[in-house]
């Protein structure tokens, strides 16, 4: 059974656990430290499926009965890079999964009235360029945030990358494939629209107040 809707480069994950892990995410009652713990499994499996390709080569190993060759993933230089601050939320998620690879940052606001990102921060690893590098960030709303962080990456150097998130509405889709139509786009749950205040509908709210406890 497929376990994913491929368009191209926009992969639709499609696993009942995971959508039944994002409706609790989504639920207003859901408190933070569930919230946390959400968000990390969520990025667990979706690293999971992003992760599928990864190369692998024979290793000998010797197991209690024989001396055998088996399959090891091989030499991919993996980079982490989450949207500070929400994408930080999915970080122990992925390094879970491959313990070995090095984070960049990249912080990223919202302007609460234009909703254009700003940039204040951003750290990355060396040799960029050589790294595979995954972008994490729960919300795809208008796209101006994961369009910026890509481009960002692309200026430093960075080939190969992909993007990771939870929710992302239609409009933030588009904008992200016109702009970035080489990254692979990775989605949770794609929802209906955005709303006035640029806010995912039904979405969950504001994902960094959420995970970090600062809604007023
Ligand atoms: C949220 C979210 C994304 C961005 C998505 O961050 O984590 O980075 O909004 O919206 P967009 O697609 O319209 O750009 P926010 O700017 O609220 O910052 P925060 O994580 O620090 O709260
Ligand atoms: N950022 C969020 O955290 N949530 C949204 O719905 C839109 C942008």
């Amino acid at each position: 059974m497929s376990t994913e809707e491929n368009n191209g480069n926009i992969v639709l994950l499609n696993h009942p656990l995971l959508q039944h892990k994002i409706t609790l995410l989504r639920r207003v009652e859901t408190g933070t430290n569930e919230f946390r713990h959400l968000v990390k499994e969520i990025a667990v499996m979706e690293g999971y499926e992003a992760l599928r390709h990864l190369p692998t080569e024979l290793v000998k190993i010797q197991t209690p009965i024989e001396e055998t060759e088996q399959p090891m993933i091989s030499g991919k230089k993996l980079c982490f890079v989450p949207i500070l601050r929400a994408g930080l939320g999915m970080v122990d998620g992925l390094l879970e999964l491959v313990p070995s690879a090095k984070v960049g940052h990249i912080g990223l606001y919202r302007d609460e009235v234009t909703h254009k990102p700003h940039e204040y921060y951003c750290k990355l690893p060396f040799n960029i360029s050589e790294r595979e590098i995954y972008v994490l960030d729960p919300m795809l709303a208008t796209g101006g945030s994961a369009i910026d962080a890509i481009t960002l990456l692309k200026n430093k150097g960075a080939k190969n990358i992909h993007f990771l998130c939870i929710i992302a509405a239609p409009e933030g889709v588009k904008a992200f494939s016109k702009v970035h139509p080489d990254v692979k786009l990775f989605i949770g749950c794609l929802d209906r629209c955005l709303n006035s205040k640029a806010y995912i509908c039904p979405g969950l709210g504001d994902a960094g107040d959420r995970i970090f406890g600062t809604i007023k």
